[in-house]
């Protein structure tokens, strides 16, 4: 890093490299495994995110073994049944949703269950007073420094929500007042896509940078003061 804590051109081209190349891995996972000092520096990012009131309300249970994972794929498998059955009545997304690989639990050599403890530095958490999710947004902060990190260590994630929190407190020991907040699958990866998987099987296309920006007020597309750069994002996607 540059002397003065600025970042030279390279260092933010990294920086953007990784969160455009970063991509939900369920596929192309192979056998390397991912050396201890690799995997505490990724957590470590995670653990450096911004949190709400500096709670820090996060936890990492880091799992291998194959018999836990095999418990949570259980619980992905029933409730990916559910979610085909509440396609039944559109056949042609029923049998594309079929066709998608939503999960790479067992193919992946570590699974981790991110956590959130409400109780952390509590009840009183500076910022956390008025709007509660506060808390499992500082979780979601993490989760993404993890990810971008991982990304950077050419170490694919991929997010597995197809499951029940009340499958992840039974198999994983979590205490009742924690709530797991993600169950991600980790390992070295042969190759990220250039676009998501759900963009590359027609599941959904991305929405154009314009079409989610409002000005002054919500829904206000286009006003007098923001022209110029309402030009400048027209066509960014
Ligand atoms: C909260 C959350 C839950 C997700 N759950 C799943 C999941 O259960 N299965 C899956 O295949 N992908 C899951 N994903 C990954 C998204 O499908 C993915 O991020 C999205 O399609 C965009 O692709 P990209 O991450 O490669 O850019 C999840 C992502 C988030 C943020």
């Amino acid at each position: 890093m540059s002397k003065d804590k600025s970042f030279s051109r390279s260092e933010k081209d990294g920086l953007y490299k990784a969160i455009f190349s970063r991509r939900d891995v369920r596929s192309h996972f192979i056998s390397k495994q991912i050396p201890d000092e690799t995997l505490a520096k990724i957590l470590n990012a995670a653990h450096h995110a911004p949190s709400v009131g500096f709670s820090q309300p996060w936890n990492f249970i880091l799992i291998k073994d194959h018999e836990t994972r095999q418990k949570v794929k259980q619980s992905f498998m029933k409730e990916r049944k559910k979610s085909i059955l509440m396609l039944d009545n559109d056949k042609s997304k029923q049998k594309k949703y079929k066709s998608l690989k939503l999960e790479g639990i067992m193919e992946s050599p570590i699974n981790i269950c991110v956590t959130y403890d409400p109780t952390r530095f509590g009840p009183f958490v500076l910022g956390r007073t008025s709007i509660s999710e506060t808390g499992v947004y500082s979780v979601c902060c993490a989760i993404q420094n993890l990810w971008l990190a991982a990304r950077v260590e050419g170490i694919g994630i991929g997010w597995v929500s197809i499951l029940t929190n009340e499958a992840l407190h039974k198999i994983l020991s979590i205490p009742d007042h924690v709530r797991p907040v993600a169950y991600l699958c980790l390992g070295y990866a042969s190759k990220f896509e250039a676009k998501p998987d759900l963009e590359n099987a027609g599941w959904l296309q991305r929405i154009g940078l314009g079409d989610v920006i409002s000005y002054e007020k919500w829904g206000v597309c286009k006003t007098h003061s923001w022209a110029q750069f309402c030009d400048c994002v027209k066509d960014i996607r």
